[in-house]
């Protein structure tokens, strides 16, 4: 049986290590061809040759303007068109409001929301020349459903996402270009690693004991793995998603419901 994305192209920011990772073995899967794309090119490219011929690693910083158009012009150049985009890179911070510096608010912003509004932009603008639609997947998250006493700027910057997955989508379809997004949960990985570290510091707790505290708080019982995600990931970027748009769904074992 033919695989769900068989003869797609996509671009997946972020995809060295954790979701994206296994949104690309997945993609790859269903007959994909994939560009790993990251800013740690050394373990992209680590990645890219473990999955085999239809991966291919490039370097992009998606902070910068320039590093994006180059990044997306290599992948246009080496796959012959851009069907699929998931903005997944992002960064997570965590502070008391008295103590969020600036640098860290315009980091955040920079990766989590200039990144992904300048990626979508750019593959727009590829997926409008071709003439034959396309798939734009924002990765939110339920940090963007409401507030957390420690998390202001992150949960702003996936806020946001929502925001910018809305106004992209009714702007973009007329294109036939259909933009959502997926709002995990709580997912294990090395980001979890680091946000555990960040609340052992914040509320004095011994290393791993925030993932246990919030795995107990999710109605399926335990934390997300990157797998978890694959399914909706497939989805939105597959022809059953063609009327859906302007959508962020939650896949969470049951943490948020909207
Ligand atoms: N892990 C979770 O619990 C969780 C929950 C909700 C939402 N999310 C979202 O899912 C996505 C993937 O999360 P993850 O857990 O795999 O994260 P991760 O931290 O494991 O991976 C992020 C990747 O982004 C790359 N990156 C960072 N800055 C970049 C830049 N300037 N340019 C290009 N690449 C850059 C990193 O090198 C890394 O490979 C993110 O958008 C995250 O906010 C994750």
């Amino acid at each position: 049986m033919p695989g769900k994305l068989e003869g797609k192209t996509a671009i997946i920011t972020g995809a060295a290590r954790g979701i994206g990772l296994a949104f690309a073995r997945a993609y790859i899967a269903e007959g994909a061809g994939v560009a790993i794309c990251d800013i740690d090119i050394a373990r992209a490219e680590t990645a890219a040759m473990e999955l085999g011929d239809s991966a291919i690693a490039v370097k992009v910083d998606v902070t910068n303007k320039q590093s994006i158009d180059e990044a997306v012009a290599k992948v246009a150049g080496a796959f012959g068109s851009i069907d699929i985009l998931i903005n997944n890179a992002a960064l997570f911070t965590a502070a008391p409001i008295v103590e969020i510096t600036e640098a860290d608010y315009r980091r955040a912003f920079d990766v989590n929301v200039y990144g992904s509004l300048f990626m979508l932009q750019a593959v727009a603008k590829q997926m409008i020349s071709q003439g034959k639609g396309g798939k734009i997947i924002n990765m939110a998250s339920q940090a963007g459903r409401r507030g957390e006493p420690l998390v202001a700027v992150y949960c702003a910057t996936k806020a946001a996402i929502i925001s910018l997955t809305q106004s992209a989508a009714l702007n973009l379809i007329e294109h036939k270009i259909n933009v959502n997004a997926i709002a995990p949960g709580v997912v294990d990985g090395e980001h979890w690693d680091g946000v555990d570290a960040f609340f052992a510091k914040y509320e004095n707790k011994a290393p791993g004991q925030k993932k246990k505290e919030v795995a107990a708080t999710v109605p399926f019982g335990r934390m997300g793995r990157a797998e978890d995600l694959t399914g909706m990931a497939v989805f939105l970027a597959s022809s059953d998603a063609s009327y859906v748009v302007a959508q962020c769904y939650n896949v969470d074992g049951g943490q948020w419901m909207s």
